[in-house]
């Protein structure tokens, strides 16, 4: 199979723009993208069906699965596009689907491995090996409690019972609504704040019950 080029996942090349100086509002460029939008379901029911060995017309009959993947896999591919298909970029690669998508499907995944000519072995390790990906679905909103040493001593345990009391989820784990994910890490490098906890990249030392529902309560 070609490495590296978007051919290589199921025949023709997606159609170039008939006018790339049109606004985005334009009928052109709507015409565009729902051609580009065809493309890729084509390819992706394509590539989907070789690899589960699953006869297309049995996969366009899953309109759910497959508006999912179309969107999954849309925006990977532009991704890898921004990047050249470059193999050394695998890991901003990965981060980058990582942050549009809130973790890192298995679709993408395989994408990745295709256009890099990079084994799925590979890259499967480096989504494992760092704990900013997450190979399962991440909720809006990340909040995330230390438990490392310093902030242990300093009543972590204590903080993280309160949190899961108020998320009613455990660590590792994402509310049905998909509004909150909970993890724990070892040092956020803040120690003397501890016991400390993050939500959305916004650090909180020690908040109390009520000050930590006023904090989950502006997420929507
Ligand atoms: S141990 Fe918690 S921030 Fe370092």
């Amino acid at each position: 199979m070609t490495r590296g080029n978007p051919k290589s996942h199921g025949g023709k090349s997606p159609p170039a723009k008939a006018n790339s100086n049109k606004s985005t509002s334009s009928p052109e460029t709507k015409v565009d993208s729902q051609v580009k939008e065809q493309w890729l379901s084509e390819n992706i029911l394509n590539r989907v069906g070789d690899r589960l060995g699953i006869p297309r017309t049995q996969i366009s009959r899953m309109p759910d699965t497959v508006r999912k993947l179309v969107e999954e896999l849309g925006s990977t591919e532009s991704i890898i596009d921004k990047y050249g298909a470059d193999k050394s970029a695998l890991i901003q690669i990965l981060l980058e689907i990582q942050r549009v998508n809130r973790w890192l499907p298995a679709s993408a995944l395989l994408v990745v491995s295709e256009r890099l000519g990079v084994p799925l072995s590979q890259v499967y390790r480096v989504a494992t090996f760092y704990k900013a990906f997450s190979l399962t679905p991440r909720g809006r909103h990340l909040v995330t409690v230390c438990m490392g040493t310093a902030c242990h001593v300093r009543g972590s345990p204590r903080l993280l019972d309160r949190v899961v009391d108020a998320l009613k989820i455990k660590p590792g784990e994402s509310s049905q609504d998909m509004r909150f994910t909970l993890e724990t890490v070892n040092c956020l490098g803040c120690c003397a704040l501890g016991p400390v906890m993050v939500i959305d990249g916004e650090y909180h030392s020690n908040p109390s019950a009520k000050e930590l529902e006023e904090l989950l309560a502006t997420r929507d």
